[in-house]
């Protein structure tokens, strides 16, 4: 499956940055789940472009769901969401289009499409897509929210300058899913905003790390192979555009302790098996230990800058300089946090579809 994701609740996304719309199909929905506007009005509004630090292209993403919904409720058969691209500029992108953008997927949309490619506004590569995927993903999020799990993403880092470490999870989640400059410390998101204008006053960009947490899994869920907790996370999350690396729980800086430091004590509370820490990220072979899971991602700099840089036309396949135009985003981190949110309801959904049957997400 080329633009499809997950196998039991699978969404398939298409469109184009500047075609007539962008959109996504869920199939294997419990029949029955409410689906609120709102709610999707809301997590669309935290990816819409904020400020001089995101793209001037903002887009109203005035969504249709034109099939799988009756009376509110969803059907159980495919749901359809279309979202209209209306604030289209295509002509910088006819200037510059045989000179491949470094590091964004123009030359390699080229080697796979063979030209056929829509490569206005980096076509069906576009951050824009992303809009789809948080429509699709804030319909599971709701679902998740209804059996007690809630899903967060802040902006754990951006350009060199640090948020805060977590307080009281719960908490600290709900102001999060109410914030479009997602920090727990505001102070921080001031200085970050800062940082993201400061490069784009000199032509370039920043990148940052996301961090997400998940409460309320339950224990249990996942395969203790190829279809592990961590490895369909991560393949849901590497959907993100400009997403290059996952790390679950303490990830990479356990390699630099000992196993009494990186282990995770056990203890009964309340009938219930529980960790004293949490390093392992809520995953344990594979599969959920009830623990909160907690995972971060590294998201790179925007690829589209203001600043010569050496490139090649693909037409002549000669050595060329390139002055990109158009509209783009300073930073990603700040718009990508809420896709991560979507993804992981996206993944999550179809693991908990996967193990408990598709009924499970109405119950
Ligand atoms: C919300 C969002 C907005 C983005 N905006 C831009 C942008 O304005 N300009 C740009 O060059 N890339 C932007 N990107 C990133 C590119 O789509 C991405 O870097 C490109 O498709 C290459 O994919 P890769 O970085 O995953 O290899 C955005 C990504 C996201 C998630």
């Amino acid at each position: 499956m080329k633009n499809t994701f997950g196998n039991n609740v699978a969404v398939t996304l298409f469109g184009e940055s500047h075609g007539e719309c962008i959109g996504a199909v869920i199939d294997g929905l419990a029949p029955g789940m409410c689906v609120d506007n709102d709610y999707i009005r809301h997590m669309l509004s935290l990816r819409r472009p904020q400020g001089d630090f995101s793209t001037p292209r903002v887009e109203k993403d005035d969504f249709k769901i034109v099939s799988g919904i009756l009376n509110g409720k969803t059907t159980g058969t495919p749901l359809t969401i279309l979202i209209p691209n209306e604030n289209v500029q295509s002509a910088p992108y006819t200037d510059m289009a045989r000179a491949a953008r470094p590091s964004h997927a123009d030359y390699t949309a080229e080697m796979k499409y063979h030209g056929f490619q829509d490569a206005r506004g980096g076509g069906h590569f576009s951050g824009r897509l992303t809009a789809a995927v948080v429509a699709a993903g804030a319909i599971c999020k709701q679902a998740l929210e209804k059996k007690g799990i809630t899903i967060g993403t802040r902006i754990k880092r951006c350009a060199k300058i640090s948020d805060r470490e977590w307080g009281e999870l719960k908490a600290d989640l709900d102001t999060l899913n109410q914030k479009t400059f997602a920090t727990l410390d505001d102070a921080k998101a001031e200085e970050m905003k800062a940082a993201i204008l400061d490069a784009k006053s000199n032509g370039d960009s920043v990148g940052g790390i996301l961090e997400t947490v998940v409460l309320g899994m339950p224990a249990g869920i996942g395969e203790p192979y190829f279809d592990t907790m961590e490895s369909m996370l991560s393949h849901a999350l590497f959907s993100i555009p400009a997403l290059k690396g996952v790390e679950f729980g303490a990830g990479f800086s356990l390699c630099d302790m000992r196993g009494s430091e990186s282990n995770d004590p056990m203890q009964a509370e309340n009938g219930k098996v529980v960790t004293t820490t949490n390093h392992a990220g809520g995953i344990c072979g594979g599969i959920t230990n009830g623990m909160p899971l907690i995972f971060s991602t590294a998201i790179k700099p925007t690829p589209t800058i203001a600043r010569a840089q050496n490139t090649v036309d693909l037409d002549t396949l000669t050595d060329t300089v390139l002055e990109a135009r158009g509209r783009h985003d300073p930073a990603i981190v700040h718009r990508a946090r809420v896709v991560q949110d979507a993804v992981t309801a996206l993944g999550l959904c179809d693991m908990i579809a996967t193990h408990l049957g598709t009924d499970a997400l109405n119950a």
